[in-house]
């Protein structure tokens, strides 16, 4: 999806790495669902893709100096955004994807001081591996969950983002998708399926992801996508089959580490 947005004239984002990635993967079945779907899940994608390029580029100019993608897939940033500074990118993935995109990335210069992958599993100690990996807890951190946090069960999200916070100094910053009511949507019942069959189905969605977040040590912004310039147009045609959903919002996400470590 990102590499098709990517050549697309009014491209909300261009991630030149993602072509190479599809042309590694070698040929591939077409995705799961219908044309409503597709279109549907493509603009997510790249609305989504642009808001989290501004959010970590605003966090970095605001005074984080470490990124950490959790779940990072094949996340290019540390490659192909402007970075306003030398930061450290930590890329938190399952070993069988890393090893997939080193074969891509592998001996390419990224765009930041230091790029550090790290194998390690969301549901174990991960935390521990990123700072044996060279993370440092004081520092400010800009997080990103992007596509993440919805494959895990909901007391596993529920310990991944405590576990940010616990190792948050004030100041830091998180960027988030959740599941809303998308997962109910009818129209994507067979991406549902496809996944689930793959081994990796959506596990959580939350009803009321700001509120969660605070209880977990973060104070959240919710943007009504309406109000992103390249997010309205791609976006309002989805409004009327979301409303019906029962969707309450709260997709995209972005906030600031505040009050106590959360228990
Ligand atoms: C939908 S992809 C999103 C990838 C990337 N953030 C993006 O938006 O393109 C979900 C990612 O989470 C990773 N993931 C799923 N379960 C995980 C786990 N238990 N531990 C670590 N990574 C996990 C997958 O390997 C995959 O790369």
């Amino acid at each position: 999806m990102r590499a098709d947005e990517s050549r697309a004239p009014n491209a909300c984002a261009v991630d030149p790495w993602a072509a190479e990635f599809v042309a590694a993967a070698g040929p591939q079945d077409p995705p799961p669902g219908g044309p409503e779907a597709r279109a549907f899940l493509h603009d997510g994608v790249a609305v989504r893709t642009r808001y989290f390029d501004d959010c970590l580029l605003e966090a970095v100019r605001g005074g984080c100096t470490q990124v950490v993608l959790l779940g990072a897939g094949l996340d290019a940033r540390a490659f192909r955004l402007p970075w306003p500074r030398p930061v450290d990118v930590f890329e938190v993935d399952l070993p069988e994807l890393l090893a997939f995109k080193e074969r891509v990335v592998g001996g390419r210069v990224p765009a930041v001081a230091r790029r550090v992958t790290v194998a390690a599993d969301l549901r174990d100690d991960w935390a521990e591996a990123l700072t044996a990996a060279g993370f440092d807890p004081a520092r400010r951190t800009a997080w990103l969950c992007e596509g993440t946090l919805a494959y895990l069960a909901p007391d596993r999200a529920d310990a991944v983002v405590r576990a940010m916070a616990a190792h948050s100094p004030p100041g830091s910053a998180v960027a988030a998708e959740t599941a809303t009511s998308h997962g109910s949507l009818d129209c994507l019942r067979s991406c549902r399926d496809a996944l689930a069959a793959d081994g990796a189905p959506w596990r959580s969605s939350l009803r009321d992801p700001a509120s969660w977040w605070a209880e977990r040590g973060w104070r959240m912004t919710v943007p009504d996508p309406a109000s992103l310039p390249y997010a309205a147009e791609r976006m309002a045609r989805y409004v009327p089959m979301l409303r019906e959903a029962g969707d309450t919002g709260g997709w995209l996400l972005t906030g600031t580490r505040c009050g106590p470590t959360p228990a």
